[in-house]
Protein backbone atom coordinates (compact mmCIF):
# COMPACT_ATOMS: atom_id res chain seq x y z
CA UNK A 1 0.00 0.00 0.00
CA UNK A 2 1.69 3.30 -1.66
CA UNK A 3 0.60 6.26 0.69
CA UNK A 4 -1.42 8.73 -0.96
CA UNK A 5 0.82 12.50 -0.32
CA UNK A 6 -1.56 15.35 -0.94
CA UNK A 7 0.05 18.55 -1.04
CA UNK A 8 -0.12 21.35 1.69
CA UNK A 9 -2.41 22.81 3.01
CA UNK A 10 -4.53 19.72 1.85
CA UNK A 11 -2.04 17.53 4.04
CA UNK A 12 -1.89 19.06 7.55
CA UNK A 13 -0.33 16.04 9.41
CA UNK A 14 -1.08 17.94 12.79
CA UNK A 15 -4.66 17.70 11.86
CA UNK A 16 -5.10 14.41 13.55
CA UNK A 17 -2.60 15.36 16.66
CA UNK A 18 -4.63 18.82 17.88
CA UNK A 19 -6.80 16.40 20.80
CA UNK A 20 -6.26 14.02 23.42
CA UNK A 21 -9.78 12.90 22.14
CA UNK A 22 -8.65 12.85 18.31
CA UNK A 23 -5.33 11.47 19.56
CA UNK A 24 -7.16 8.60 20.93
CA UNK A 25 -9.16 8.09 17.95
CA UNK A 26 -6.85 7.50 15.71
CA UNK A 27 -4.15 5.69 17.42
CA UNK A 28 -3.33 2.45 16.09
CA UNK A 29 -1.93 0.62 19.33
CA UNK A 30 -2.42 0.29 22.61
CA UNK A 31 -1.44 -1.08 25.74
CA UNK A 32 -3.30 -3.00 28.48
CA UNK A 33 -2.73 -5.07 31.81
CA UNK A 34 -3.89 -8.00 29.45
CA UNK A 35 -0.95 -7.80 27.70
CA UNK A 36 1.41 -8.12 30.48
CA UNK A 37 3.59 -11.19 31.66
CA UNK A 38 5.47 -10.55 35.45
CA UNK A 39 8.72 -12.71 35.63
CA UNK A 40 9.03 -13.30 38.92
CA UNK A 41 12.03 -14.77 41.24
CA UNK A 42 11.79 -17.08 44.02
CA UNK A 43 14.16 -18.43 46.70
CA UNK A 44 14.56 -20.79 49.78
CA UNK A 45 13.04 -19.71 53.07
CA UNK A 46 9.89 -18.46 54.74
CA UNK A 47 8.27 -15.21 54.75
CA UNK A 48 10.85 -13.11 53.38
CA UNK A 49 12.03 -11.11 50.73
CA UNK A 50 15.27 -9.67 49.36
CA UNK A 51 15.80 -6.82 46.73
CA UNK A 52 18.08 -7.95 43.61
CA UNK A 53 21.26 -4.99 43.94
CA UNK A 54 21.17 -4.52 39.78
CA UNK A 55 17.52 -4.41 39.73
CA UNK A 56 15.96 -1.70 42.01
CA UNK A 57 12.33 -2.68 42.74
CA UNK A 58 12.75 -5.88 42.37
CA UNK A 59 12.94 -8.95 44.87
CA UNK A 60 13.75 -12.17 45.21
CA UNK A 61 10.59 -14.15 47.16
CA UNK A 62 9.97 -17.02 48.96
CA UNK A 63 7.64 -19.54 47.90
CA UNK A 64 4.85 -18.11 50.44
CA UNK A 65 5.29 -14.56 49.63
CA UNK A 66 5.36 -15.33 45.64
CA UNK A 67 1.81 -16.67 46.19
CA UNK A 68 1.03 -13.18 47.62
CA UNK A 69 2.42 -11.66 44.63
CA UNK A 70 0.55 -13.83 42.77
CA UNK A 71 -2.99 -12.72 44.25
CA UNK A 72 -2.27 -9.50 43.75
CA UNK A 73 -1.29 -9.91 39.86
CA UNK A 74 -4.39 -11.52 39.68
CA UNK A 75 -6.55 -8.54 41.31
CA UNK A 76 -4.58 -6.16 38.91
CA UNK A 77 -5.80 -8.14 36.09
CA UNK A 78 -2.04 -9.68 34.86
CA UNK A 79 -3.10 -12.69 33.13
CA UNK A 80 0.42 -14.40 33.78
CA UNK A 81 3.15 -14.53 35.46
CA UNK A 82 6.66 -16.44 35.28
CA UNK A 83 8.63 -17.80 37.65
CA UNK A 84 12.49 -18.13 38.15
CA UNK A 85 14.43 -19.76 40.89
CA UNK A 86 17.27 -18.80 42.80
CA UNK A 87 18.58 -22.14 43.36
CA UNK A 88 21.05 -22.54 46.67
CA UNK A 89 24.48 -23.00 45.63
CA UNK A 90 24.21 -26.88 47.27
CA UNK A 91 21.76 -27.75 44.39
CA UNK A 92 23.82 -26.85 41.38
CA UNK A 93 25.40 -29.54 40.23
CA UNK A 94 27.32 -30.86 36.58
CA UNK A 95 24.29 -33.39 36.42
CA UNK A 96 22.16 -30.59 36.86
CA UNK A 97 19.37 -33.17 39.04
CA UNK A 98 17.55 -30.70 40.81
CA UNK A 99 16.31 -29.32 37.34
CA UNK A 100 13.55 -32.24 37.38
CA UNK A 101 12.82 -32.88 41.24
CA UNK A 102 9.41 -32.92 41.71
CA UNK A 103 10.12 -30.13 44.71
CA UNK A 104 12.25 -28.33 44.00
CA UNK A 105 11.91 -24.13 44.33
CA UNK A 106 10.00 -24.21 41.03
CA UNK A 107 8.13 -26.70 41.32
CA UNK A 108 7.25 -25.55 44.80
CA UNK A 109 6.41 -21.93 43.65
CA UNK A 110 3.72 -23.33 41.02
CA UNK A 111 2.33 -25.46 43.21
CA UNK A 112 1.60 -22.33 45.94
CA UNK A 113 0.81 -20.08 42.90
CA UNK A 114 -2.30 -22.18 41.57
CA UNK A 115 -3.60 -22.89 45.04
CA UNK A 116 -3.67 -19.45 45.69
CA UNK A 117 -4.46 -17.87 42.62
CA UNK A 118 -5.93 -20.69 40.42
CA UNK A 119 -6.91 -18.37 37.81
CA UNK A 120 -3.80 -16.34 36.80
CA UNK A 121 -1.74 -18.54 34.41
CA UNK A 122 2.08 -19.98 35.41
CA UNK A 123 4.75 -19.77 33.27
CA UNK A 124 7.94 -21.81 33.82
CA UNK A 125 11.70 -21.08 32.33
CA UNK A 126 12.90 -24.31 31.29
CA UNK A 127 16.86 -24.32 30.85
CA UNK A 128 19.68 -26.34 32.96
CA UNK A 129 21.23 -22.32 33.76
CA UNK A 130 20.06 -21.94 37.70
CA UNK A 131 21.08 -26.27 38.26
CA UNK A 132 24.33 -25.70 36.73
CA UNK A 133 27.95 -25.89 38.17
CA UNK A 134 29.12 -23.52 35.41
CA UNK A 135 26.46 -21.39 34.70
CA UNK A 136 24.83 -23.17 30.91
CA UNK A 137 21.81 -23.74 29.74
CA UNK A 138 23.10 -27.07 29.12
CA UNK A 139 25.03 -30.10 29.98
CA UNK A 140 28.87 -29.12 29.16
CA UNK A 141 31.20 -31.84 28.21
CA UNK A 142 34.85 -31.04 27.01
CA UNK A 143 34.29 -27.57 26.92
CA UNK A 144 31.00 -28.29 24.56
CA UNK A 145 27.56 -27.77 25.17
CA UNK A 146 26.20 -30.96 24.13
CA UNK A 147 22.29 -30.91 22.85
CA UNK A 148 20.99 -34.02 22.55
CA UNK A 149 21.13 -35.16 26.27
CA UNK A 150 20.57 -31.79 27.44
CA UNK A 151 16.96 -32.46 25.51
CA UNK A 152 16.53 -35.21 27.28
CA UNK A 153 17.00 -33.64 30.81
CA UNK A 154 15.42 -30.74 29.60
CA UNK A 155 11.78 -33.12 29.05
CA UNK A 156 12.24 -34.44 32.51
CA UNK A 157 11.87 -31.11 33.50
CA UNK A 158 8.92 -29.86 31.32
CA UNK A 159 7.40 -33.01 32.43
CA UNK A 160 8.01 -32.25 36.13
CA UNK A 161 6.74 -28.82 35.87
CA UNK A 162 4.04 -29.63 34.03
CA UNK A 163 2.84 -32.13 36.98
CA UNK A 164 3.18 -29.35 39.33
CA UNK A 165 0.94 -27.76 37.52
CA UNK A 166 1.86 -25.26 35.41
CA UNK A 167 0.25 -23.78 32.32
CA UNK A 168 2.63 -22.44 29.91
CA UNK A 169 6.00 -24.41 29.46
CA UNK A 170 9.19 -21.52 28.68
CA UNK A 171 12.15 -23.56 26.86
CA UNK A 172 15.08 -20.54 26.83
CA UNK A 173 17.53 -22.98 26.50
CA UNK A 174 18.16 -22.64 22.69
CA UNK A 175 19.00 -26.80 22.06
CA UNK A 176 18.30 -27.86 18.80
CA UNK A 177 14.93 -30.54 18.92
CA UNK A 178 13.58 -29.46 22.45
CA UNK A 179 9.88 -28.38 21.58
CA UNK A 180 9.29 -31.33 19.89
CA UNK A 181 10.82 -33.54 22.49
CA UNK A 182 8.86 -31.62 24.60
CA UNK A 183 5.38 -31.79 23.04
CA UNK A 184 5.67 -35.41 22.42
CA UNK A 185 6.19 -36.16 25.86
CA UNK A 186 3.67 -33.91 27.45
CA UNK A 187 1.35 -35.46 24.96
CA UNK A 188 2.25 -38.95 26.06
CA UNK A 189 2.14 -37.99 29.12
CA UNK A 190 -1.38 -36.33 29.26
CA UNK A 191 -0.80 -33.10 29.45
CA UNK A 192 -2.44 -32.22 26.47
CA UNK A 193 -3.59 -28.89 27.46
CA UNK A 194 -0.24 -27.27 28.93
CA UNK A 195 0.96 -24.43 26.39
CA UNK A 196 4.94 -24.07 25.21
CA UNK A 197 5.67 -20.13 24.86
CA UNK A 198 9.19 -20.97 23.10
CA UNK A 199 12.08 -18.59 23.47
CA UNK A 200 12.41 -18.90 19.54
CA UNK A 201 14.90 -16.23 19.19
CA UNK A 202 16.70 -15.63 21.83
CA UNK A 203 19.89 -13.90 21.40
CA UNK A 204 23.43 -13.92 23.24
CA UNK A 205 22.95 -10.88 24.46
CA UNK A 206 24.39 -8.40 27.25
CA UNK A 207 21.31 -7.07 28.53
CA UNK A 208 20.66 -10.37 30.62
CA UNK A 209 23.80 -9.44 33.02
CA UNK A 210 21.33 -7.89 36.10
CA UNK A 211 18.94 -11.84 35.59
CA UNK A 212 21.99 -13.83 35.99
CA UNK A 213 22.36 -11.60 39.26
CA UNK A 214 19.16 -12.11 39.98
CA UNK A 215 19.43 -16.56 39.65
CA UNK A 216 22.90 -16.16 41.43
CA UNK A 217 24.49 -17.27 37.72
CA UNK A 218 27.31 -14.83 37.05
CA UNK A 219 29.99 -15.70 39.15
CA UNK A 220 29.17 -19.51 37.95
CA UNK A 221 28.99 -19.00 34.25
CA UNK A 222 32.57 -20.12 32.93
CA UNK A 223 32.74 -18.46 28.86
CA UNK A 224 29.92 -17.41 26.78
CA UNK A 225 26.33 -18.55 25.36
CA UNK A 226 27.42 -17.63 21.77
CA UNK A 227 27.08 -21.18 20.64
CA UNK A 228 23.53 -21.46 21.36
CA UNK A 229 22.11 -18.01 21.46
CA UNK A 230 21.90 -16.49 18.50
CA UNK A 231 24.36 -13.72 16.73
CA UNK A 232 22.76 -10.20 17.53
CA UNK A 233 23.50 -9.51 13.30
CA UNK A 234 21.09 -12.27 12.33
CA UNK A 235 17.59 -11.23 11.65
CA UNK A 236 16.34 -14.30 8.94
CA UNK A 237 17.83 -16.56 11.15
CA UNK A 238 15.40 -15.60 13.31
CA UNK A 239 12.50 -16.86 11.40
CA UNK A 240 14.33 -19.81 10.83
CA UNK A 241 13.66 -20.83 14.33
CA UNK A 242 10.42 -19.71 14.67
CA UNK A 243 9.25 -21.57 11.70
CA UNK A 244 11.06 -24.89 13.26
CA UNK A 245 9.58 -24.07 17.04
CA UNK A 246 6.06 -23.48 15.31
CA UNK A 247 5.94 -26.70 13.35
CA UNK A 248 7.15 -28.99 16.49
CA UNK A 249 4.58 -27.74 18.03
CA UNK A 250 5.09 -24.40 20.34
CA UNK A 251 2.08 -22.66 20.87
CA UNK A 252 3.34 -18.96 21.46
CA UNK A 253 6.97 -17.58 20.14
CA UNK A 254 9.30 -15.40 21.96
CA UNK A 255 11.92 -12.78 21.03
CA UNK A 256 14.18 -11.93 23.44
CA UNK A 257 15.89 -9.59 24.76
CA UNK A 258 13.07 -6.50 23.45
CA UNK A 259 13.69 -2.91 22.87
CA UNK A 260 16.98 -4.07 20.77
CA UNK A 261 14.95 -6.37 18.87
CA UNK A 262 12.19 -4.88 17.65
CA UNK A 263 12.35 -5.03 13.80
CA UNK A 264 12.67 -9.12 14.85
CA UNK A 265 9.32 -8.84 16.33
CA UNK A 266 7.79 -7.49 13.53
CA UNK A 267 9.24 -10.00 10.88
CA UNK A 268 8.05 -12.90 13.21
CA UNK A 269 4.55 -11.39 13.42
CA UNK A 270 4.13 -10.55 10.01
CA UNK A 271 5.63 -13.59 8.64
CA UNK A 272 4.20 -16.03 10.41
CA UNK A 273 1.25 -14.58 12.43
CA UNK A 274 1.37 -16.76 15.63
CA UNK A 275 1.19 -15.48 19.31
CA UNK A 276 3.90 -13.26 19.67
CA UNK A 277 5.70 -12.26 22.40
CA UNK A 278 8.89 -10.13 23.90
CA UNK A 279 10.88 -9.75 26.68
CA UNK A 280 11.52 -6.97 28.14
CA UNK A 281 14.71 -8.44 29.50
CA UNK A 282 16.89 -7.29 33.06
CA UNK A 283 19.31 -5.45 31.50
CA UNK A 284 16.39 -2.84 29.77
CA UNK A 285 14.27 -2.62 33.08
CA UNK A 286 17.53 -1.87 34.80
CA UNK A 287 18.38 1.23 32.59
CA UNK A 288 15.25 2.60 32.50
CA UNK A 289 14.82 2.20 36.45
CA UNK A 290 18.56 3.36 36.83
CA UNK A 291 17.59 6.77 34.93
CA UNK A 292 14.65 7.28 36.37
CA UNK A 293 16.14 7.10 39.70
CA UNK A 294 18.90 9.47 38.47
CA UNK A 295 15.84 11.75 37.54
CA UNK A 296 17.18 11.77 33.91
CA UNK A 297 14.28 10.28 32.35
CA UNK A 298 10.36 10.11 33.67
CA UNK A 299 10.15 6.50 34.67
CA UNK A 300 6.95 6.08 34.41
CA UNK A 301 6.36 7.62 31.10
CA UNK A 302 9.35 5.98 29.73
CA UNK A 303 8.03 2.07 31.52
CA UNK A 304 4.82 3.13 29.37
CA UNK A 305 6.45 4.24 26.35
CA UNK A 306 8.71 1.04 26.21
CA UNK A 307 5.61 -1.36 26.31
CA UNK A 308 3.45 0.15 23.94
CA UNK A 309 6.60 0.29 21.51
CA UNK A 310 6.02 -4.12 21.84
CA UNK A 311 2.60 -3.63 20.26
CA UNK A 312 3.54 -1.58 17.85
CA UNK A 313 5.99 -3.78 16.68
CA UNK A 314 3.46 -6.49 16.19
CA UNK A 315 3.28 -8.30 19.87
CA UNK A 316 0.30 -9.88 21.59
CA UNK A 317 2.18 -9.36 25.01
CA UNK A 318 5.38 -8.90 26.76
CA UNK A 319 7.65 -9.92 29.92
CA UNK A 320 8.32 -7.46 31.66
CA UNK A 321 9.79 -6.94 35.50
CA UNK A 322 7.46 -3.76 35.41
CA UNK A 323 4.20 -5.65 35.06
CA UNK A 324 2.59 -4.82 38.48
CA UNK A 325 3.17 -1.11 38.17
CA UNK A 326 2.55 -0.63 34.49
CA UNK A 327 -0.84 -2.88 35.53
CA UNK A 328 -1.54 -0.03 38.32
CA UNK A 329 -0.59 3.39 36.39
CA UNK A 330 -3.10 1.50 33.40
CA UNK A 331 -5.88 0.59 35.70
CA UNK A 332 -5.75 4.01 36.77
C1 LIG B 1 18.56 -18.46 31.03
C2 LIG B 1 17.74 -17.23 31.01
C3 LIG B 1 18.26 -15.94 30.92
C4 LIG B 1 17.18 -15.08 30.98
C5 LIG B 1 16.02 -15.83 31.10
N1 LIG B 1 16.38 -17.17 31.11
C6 LIG B 1 19.65 -15.47 30.88
C7 LIG B 1 20.61 -16.13 30.01
O1 LIG B 1 20.28 -16.67 28.95
O2 LIG B 1 21.77 -16.13 30.40
C8 LIG B 1 17.33 -13.59 30.95
C9 LIG B 1 16.18 -12.78 31.40
C10 LIG B 1 16.53 -11.38 31.72
O3 LIG B 1 17.66 -10.89 31.48
O4 LIG B 1 15.65 -10.69 32.25
N2 LIG B 1 18.00 -19.62 30.60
Amino acid sequence: MKPTVAPFPAARLRRTRQSPAIRALVRQSSLSVDDLIWPIFVRAGEDMEEPVPSMPGVVRRTVDRAAIAATEAAALGIPAICIFPYTAQDDRTEDCAEAWSPDNLSNRAIRAIKAAAPDIAVMTDVALDPYNINGHDGFVVDGEIINDETVEALVRMTLAQAEAGADIIGPSDMMDGRIGAMRAALEAQGHRNVMILSYAAKYASAFYGPFRDAVGASGALTGDKKTYQMDPGNSDEALRLVQRDLSEGADMVMVKPGMPYLDICRRVKDSFGAPTFAYQVSGEYAMIRAAALNGWIDGEKAMLESLLAFKRAGCDGILSYFAPEAARLLNG
